[in-house]
């Protein structure tokens, strides 16, 4: 049994879907969790269940200077961070004709440039505590060249390498930056399509190995791992969380 008793953990993007289920994990492990993302109401919904007194820090990673400042108002309500599950992210599901400049400035403010400078914004305090485990969820969109996500695909292409350049920089310092990419996971963010496009989701499931597909809890699993000293020989990785489907074969179902 994993235990982060005496750790503080921030989450963003807590709200809902796989940052949820991080907070939940993280929390059943005895961490502090700091709850973030854009809707108070959302993020009091999951802080009600969690058992080691959570603290809500509402924040909009789309603005410039948001992650900055995000890294600011955390270490004005907690004594520092350990954890940071670098969760929030949105898609952008658009064939390259359609992209404006505008779709490619938010995709990337929030999936990239906010990451970044939040992690920057933390690192010192991970630092004056003897080190710290940043969990970068990426996507496999960064692993196989997608169709019709060219910048959101961009986007993790970039948090990929970020992980493994924070992880030269860090080593030293006792910060292990590892990546998560996750495969086809239940969330909201697929809403939208299960609802446009017919069967997208059963298609999608017979080219996954393991013929399903993910749920919160099959990353927060591998975010805890992370998260604990069972990973504490592990940094630079980036580690799909997908059933098979970036990189295994898919055998037909049998039906
Ligand atoms: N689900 C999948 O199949 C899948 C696959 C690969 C990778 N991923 C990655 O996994 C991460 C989580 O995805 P998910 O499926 O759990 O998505 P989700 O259910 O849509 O949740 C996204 C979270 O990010 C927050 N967020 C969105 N825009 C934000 C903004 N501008 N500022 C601050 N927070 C913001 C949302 O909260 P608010 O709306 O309240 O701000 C919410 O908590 C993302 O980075 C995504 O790219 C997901």
């Amino acid at each position: 049994m994993t235990d982060l008793s005496g750790k503080n953990a921030l989450v963003t993007g807590a709200s809902r879907g796989i940052g949820e289920a991080s907070a939940r994990a993280l929390d059943a492990a005895c961490a502090r969790v700091v709850l973030s993302g854009r809707t108070g109401a959302d993020l009091q919904r999951v802080a009600a269940d969690l058992a080691n007194d959570p603290v809500i820090v509402e924040a909009d990673l789309a603005p410039p200077s948001a992650g900055t400042e995000l890294a600011e108002r955390v270490l004005a309500a907690v004594d520092g961070v350990d954890i940071l599950v670098n969760n929030a992210g949105i898609p952008m599901r658009r064939q390259p004709h359609e992209l404006t400049e505008q779709d490619v400035d938010l995709v990337f403010s929030i999936n990239v440039r906010s990451l970044l400078m939040l992690t920057i914004g933390l690192a010192p305090s991970m630092i004056e505590r003897g080190g710290g485990s940043v969990i970068n969820i990426s996507s496999i969109a960064s692993l196989r060249g997608p169709l019709g996500r060219v910048a959101y695909a961009g986007t993790k292409g970039a948090v990929d390498a970020i992980t493994r350049a924070l992880a030269a920089d860090w080593g030293a310092e006792g910060i292990r930056v590892n990546a998560i990419c996750p495969g086809l996971i239940a969330t909201a963010i697929w809403e939208p399509d299960r609802r446009n496009v017919p069967g997208l989701i059963e298609r999608l499931e017979d080219s996954i190995a393991l013929k399903r597909w993910g749920y919160g809890d099959d990353v927060a699993d591998v975010v805890l791992f992370f998260a604990s000293d069972a990973s504490r020989y592990v940094t630079g990785e980036v580690v799909a969380v997908d059933g098979g489907m970036a990189r295994v074969g898919a055998a037909p179902r049998r039906r």
